[in-house]
């Protein structure tokens, strides 16, 4: 009976794992019930009386730890890119573009010309001796949409935490006390971040709008830098679209779809898009970033943005 339900814990993941794993998971599992080996069921994690009494963390022969790792160097690398571009506080503007990670430009100290949207709302500040750079004002919303978002929490999660780090591989943790006191109540917040994210699209896709125009900020152009905050806007789009929190937002709370056929149909929409959260959380992250550079480069003079008309 143990070992059945073991077997189904293995395979209810939904990946594939090898035949002879699954056997010898069920052996071992089998062996453990009756053997006088200390097991430690204090915890309430995966040593806890309901779980399967393996002293081995896993029995996975595959690499089960290239995903966390891939994981962990390209979120890292967002990290530190992100950190050093909203700190560096320049080359973000060069008309008509702005950079993802600086707009709106709400500082009084913002470059020339960079779209605010609703005004200087915040001053010129300095501390340590730096003038605080204007992405810090707004970097916290999309980073808070990013952060709570269920797909990058599985993630993060498994990569930065371990826990656990695999299906089928135990987390070193003892404990579990999930998303249920601080500081990982916060992720319920999620659903604001949301709401906060779908201001940002609205004003990151004007910003791909103003860029059908030349340097002279004349309507009627269009260049790569135009391609790039396009691209930009639509996969910001399509992720925020395929939110857990959207779907819920445009098909939850019902008691039936059939009095709601408007919901109904945004709700089959969204949950298409849905399907595709993953990756559009990642071509998302690598679009921002990529846009961002490409401002940068124009904005130093390191590459021209090319016109096509
Ligand atoms: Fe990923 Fe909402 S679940 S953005």
């Amino acid at each position: 009976m143990k070992t059945a339900r073991f077997t189904r814990i293995v395979l209810s993941c939904g990946r594939f794992h090898p035949k002879k794993t699954v056997t010898r998971l069920a052996l071992l599992g089998r062996w453990y019930e009756t053997s006088p080996m200390a097991i430690d069921t204090s915890g309430n994690g995966v040593f806890s009386e309901g779980r399967a009494k393996l002293s081995a963390r896993t029995l996975r022969t595959d690499k089960w730890w290239l995903q966390p790792l891939i994981t962990v160097v390209v979120l890292f690398s967002f990290i530190v890119y992100a950190t050093f571009r909203a700190f560096e506080n320049g080359k973000y503007f060069a008309q008509p573009l702005i950079s993802p990670f600086y707009s709106p430009c709400l500082s009084s100290n913002c470059q020339k010309g960079s779209p605010s949207f609703i005004g200087t709302i915040f001053g010129t500040y300095h501390l340590f001796g730096m003038t605080v750079s204007p992405s810090l004002f707004i970097l916290i919303f999309p980073l808070a949409f990013r952060m709570t978002c269920y797909y990058y929490r599985k993630a993060y999660y498994r990569s930065f935490w371990m826990s656990p780090p695999a299906c089928a591989v135990a987390e070193p943790h003892a404990k579990y006390t999930g998303e249920t006191r601080a500081p990982l109540i916060i992720q319920n917040g999620h659903r604001y971040a949301f709401y906060a994210g779908l201001v940002f699209n609205v004003f990151l896709t004007i910003d791909a709008i103003g860029a059908f125009r030349n340097e002279k900020g004349q309507w009627g152009h269009m260049s790569i830098g135009t391609l790039v905050l396009l691209a930009n806007a639509t996969f910001l789009w399509l992720y925020s679209m395929s939110c857990h929190t959207c779907r819920h937002t445009v098909g939850g709370r019902l008691r039936n779809f059939s009095k709601h056929p408007i919901r109904y149909k945004l709700w089959t929409w969204v949950s298409i898009l849905n399907h595709k959260h993953q990756n559009f959380a990642w071509i998302s992250l690598f679009g921002v970033a990529l846009a961002d550079l490409y401002v940068r480069q124009v904005s130093g003079g390191s590459i021209r943005n090319l016109y096509f008309f």
